[in-house]
C-alpha cells in the first residue's frame, strides 16, 4: 500500500484497570474512535487533492493512487468498536482473527499483579525471556507464535496497493511496527507503542518513512 496507518484500539475498560483480556471500549477510547475516523477522512482527502493536481498536471503516480482505503481489525470487541464510525459503504472494513492480541491462556482477564501472586513462576518466566514465553493453557501464545501468524498477512500487507488502516493491539503493533521499520524482533516487546496513537508508514526507495500522530484530547 501507499500507506498504512497502524494505531491500537482507543482505551478499553480493562486498560483502565490493567487487566489483559477483550473488554469494551471507556468513553475516552469511543471518542478516540471518532476522533480516529475524522483523521482518516482527513487523509483521504489529502489523498484526493494529489491525485487531482497530478491529473491536471497530465502526470498520475505509478502504480494508481487507488480510492479505496482498506480497515484491518482484530475480531476483538475493543478494535471492531474503535471503528464503529466508519462508514462500511466508504471503506472495505476487514474483521481479521490474525490480528488478535496474543492469547493469555490462564492469564486472560487478569492484571499483571495478579499474574505476580497466583502464578510467580509463570510471572517470572515471561519477565527472564518475553519473545520466548509462551503463557500455559489452551491457545495460549507466545511473542514468536504471533510473528509467525502475522506472517501470511505481511505478505498480504505488501502485496496490497491501497491505503491501509490496521487496528489492533500492543503486540501485534509491536511485531507489524518492528517488521515495517526492519527492528531485530528480540527488541520488539519492549517497545513502546501508546494508545491513541496513529504511526503512517509509508514505504520509500531509501527506506521507510514513518510518522507519528497522537490524539491531543
Ligand atoms: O494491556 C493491553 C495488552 O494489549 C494485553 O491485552 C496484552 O496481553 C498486553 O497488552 C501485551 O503487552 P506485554 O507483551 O507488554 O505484556
Amino acid at each position: 500500500p501507499r500507506c498504512i496507518w497502524l494505531t491500537r484500539h482507543g482505551e478499553s475498560v480493562d486498560n483502565i484497570v490493567g487487566k489483559i483480556g477483550d473488554a469494551p471500549l471507556s468513553a475516552k477510547g469511543k471518542k478516540y474512535g471518532a476522533c480516529l475516523s475524522r483523521f482518516i477522512k482527513q487523509q483521504r482527502k489529502e489523498n484526493e487533492r494529489s491525485r487531482r493536481v497530478e491529473a491536471e498536471a497530465g502526470m498520475a503516480i505509478s502504480p494508481q493512487r487507488e480510492k479505496t482505503v482498506a480497515v484491518w481489525t482484530s475480531m476483538l470487541t475493543r478494535t471492531k468498536e474503535t471503528v464503529e464510525e466508519f462508514d462500511p459503504k466508504e471503506y472495505d472494513i476487514k474483521h481479521i482473527r490474525f490480528l488478535n492480541e496474543i492469547y493469555a491462556g490462564i492469564c486472560e482477564g487478569l492484571s499483571y499483579s495478579q499474574i505476580e501472586q497466583l502464578y510467580p513462576e509463570e510471572y517470572e518466566a515471561r519477565r527472564v525471556s518475553k519473545l520466548f514465553y509462551r503463557y500455559p493453557g489452551m491457545g495460549g501464545e507466545s511473542y514468536l507464535d504471533v510473528i509467525q501468524r502475522l506472517n501470511p498477512l505481511i505478505i498480504e500487507l505488501e502485496r496490497m496497493t491501497s491505503d491501509l488502516l490496521i487496528v489492533t493491539h500492543r503486540v501485534v503493533l509491536r511485531i507489524l511496527l518492528g517488521y515495517l521499520m526492519d527492528i531485530d524482533r528480540s527488541k520488539m516487546p519492549d517497545m513502546d507503542v501508546h494508545l491513541h496513537t496513529v504511526y503512517c508508514v509509508e514505504p520509500k526507495p531509501h527506506g521507510t518513512v514513518v510518522r507519528k500522530f497522537r490524539w491531543v484530547e
